[in-house]
């Protein structure tokens, strides 16, 4: 069965000023549509048509199939990404995850910091990550299309595409800005607390 693009869970004029309807239009209705698309084409070839995404994400990596990989991992990444983000209404992290937070990182503004140092530092394209790794939360950031999903341990709780598609609409080249705006204002820290279950990885998962 071929995989499909997931609807935005809000709507597209929805975030605002933080992320544009026009940035949506393209990032979501053009990137992702082109990494679903190009993953179809290749799944028959591939043998892998009747695979769940994570299977085929990981029957790549395992392949050292780098064009199935970087599109099926994208899929996931960006799946993912979308529901980490939600209006802006002043939300925060609460319960269980705040406590980790604070453990962690002393407070949400010093978890921010960290998360937008991350993903302000790494260079070029990739994504930068908050996971749980043995009941602690970390900050780390992958390249490219690489995904948490095939990382041993790698929980994914909270991601930020740091492409330049994911910003030029509405920051220009300031990687710094979207990092701020989009941390402090628009994360869905809802869905972040879910995925202290450890099942993100079924949240974006398909087939
Ligand atoms: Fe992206």
């Amino acid at each position: 069965m071929a995989f499909t693009l997931p609807d935005l869970p809000f709507a597209k004029d929805a975030l605002g000023d933080f992320m544009s309807a026009e940035t949506l239009d393209y990032h979501h209705g053009k990137h992702h549509k082109a990494y679903v698309d190009k993953t179809n084409g290749m799944l028959a070839e591939k043998g892998l048509e009747g695979a769940s995404l994570s299977e085929v994400i990981r029957a790549a990596k395992e392949r050292g199939d780098k064009g199935l990989f970087n599109n099926s991992a994208q899929i996931w990444n960006h799946s993912f990404y979308w529901q980490c983000l939600a209006p802006a209404q002043g939300q925060k992290p609460t319960g269980k995850l705040a406590e980790l937070i604070d453990q962690g990182f002393g407070s949400t503004t010093n978890l921010i910091g960290k998360l937008k140092e991350e993903a302000v530092g790494h260079f070029s394209n990739g994504w930068a990550w908050l996971i749980l790794d043995q009941g602690a939360l970390k900050i780390t950031s992958l390249h490219d299309a690489d995904t948490p999903l095939v990382h041993e341990g790698m929980k994914p709780l909270l991601t930020l595409d740091v492409w330049e598609h994911a910003y030029y609409i509405d920051y220009r080249n300031a990687r710094p800005d979207f990092a701020e705006k989009v941390l402090s204002n628009i994360v869905n820290w809802d869905f972040v607390a879910q995925n202290l279950d450890g099942n993100g990885e079924s949240r974006a998962n398909q087939g």
